[in-house]
C-alpha cells in the first residue's frame, strides 16, 4: 500500500510524518502547549506517557516500524508551513481494504475547520488513490468536538460500545461512538 508522502489541500498540507529528532521536537512542543486540551480524550498526552521529545520519538519510530508493514500511517497537519496536529490512518487491513482515522489538533488552532479539511482530504486519498473499501472513526460519547467532525464529513452512526474504556480522568468507563463510510456511500457523495 503506497501512501502519498505529502497531500496539498486549499488550507491544509498533509505530510507523512517519518521518525526523527527534529521531527519529534516540532510534535512534542505542540503536544506539550496543549496537554490538558487533549489529555481528556487522549490519553497518550498524559505526562507519564509523553514527558519528553524522546517518547515522542519512540512513537515516530513505532509508527514508521507500522507504516513499512502498511498496518498505519501518520500524517503532521500544516498550516502556512505550520505543525498544528495529526491525522492518521491505523489498524489497516489491506486484504479487507479498511482502515481508523484518528486526528487531534493544538488547542490553538481548533475551531477553524482545519481538521475537517484534513480529514477530508485523507479520505480522498483512500477512497480514490488506495481504493479503500471501508473507513472508521471512533470517539468517546462526550467527545461532542470529534462527533462533530465525523457527523460534518457525513460518516454514518454504527452504534455504541458501551463503557468501552476506563477513563482515569474522569474516573469512570466510558462509551464510545463508532461512524463508518463505505466506498459507495463516497462516490455517491
Ligand atoms: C476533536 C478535534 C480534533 C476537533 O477539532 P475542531 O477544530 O473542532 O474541528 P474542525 O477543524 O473540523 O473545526 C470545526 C469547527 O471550526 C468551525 N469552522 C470555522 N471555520 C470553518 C471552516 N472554514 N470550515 C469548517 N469549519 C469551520 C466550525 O464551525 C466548528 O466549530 P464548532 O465546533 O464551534 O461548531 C479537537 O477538538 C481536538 O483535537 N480535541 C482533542 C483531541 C481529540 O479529541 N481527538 C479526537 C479523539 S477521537
Amino acid at each position: 500500500m503506497k501512501f502519498n508522502d505529502k497531500i496539498v489541500g486549499k488550507r491544509v498540507c498533509l505530510k507523512a510524518l517519518r521518525a526523527n529528532f527534529e521531527t519529534a521536537e516540532m510534535v512534542f512542543k505542540v503536544v506539550d502547549e496543549s496537554r490538558e486540551f487533549l489529555l481528556p480524550w487522549l490519553p497518550f498526552a498524559s505526562l507519564e506517557r509523553t514527558k519528553t521529545k524522546e517518547d515522542t520519538y519512540d512513537f515516530l519510530v513505532e509508527s514508521d516500524m507500522l507504516r513499512k508493514k502498511g498496518k498505519s500511517i501518520v500524517y503532521g497537519i500544516f498550516v502556512e508551513h505550520v505543525f498544528i496536529g495529526i491525522t492518521s490512518v491505523v489498524d489497516i487491513e489491506p486484504s479487507h481494504k479498511r482502515g481508523e482515522i484518528g486526528f487531534w489538533i493544538s488547542k490553538y488552532h481548533s475551531g477553524n475547520g482545519y481538521v475537517s479539511e484534513a480529514v477530508k482530504m485523507l479520505e480522498t486519498e483512500l477512497f480514490e488513490t488506495l481504493d479503500f473499501n471501508r473507513v472508521i472513526m471512533r470517539c468517546d460519547s462526550d467527545n461532542q468536538a470529534s462527533e462533530n467532525v465525523m457527523k460534518r464529513l457525513n460518516y454514518n452512526f454504527e452504534g455504541k460500545w458501551r463503557q468501552h474504556k476506563f477513563q482515569p480522568l474522569r474516573n469512570k468507563y466510558v462509551d464510545y461512538l463508532f461512524y463508518s463510510k463505505l466506498k459507495n456511500e463516497y462516490f455517491k457523495g
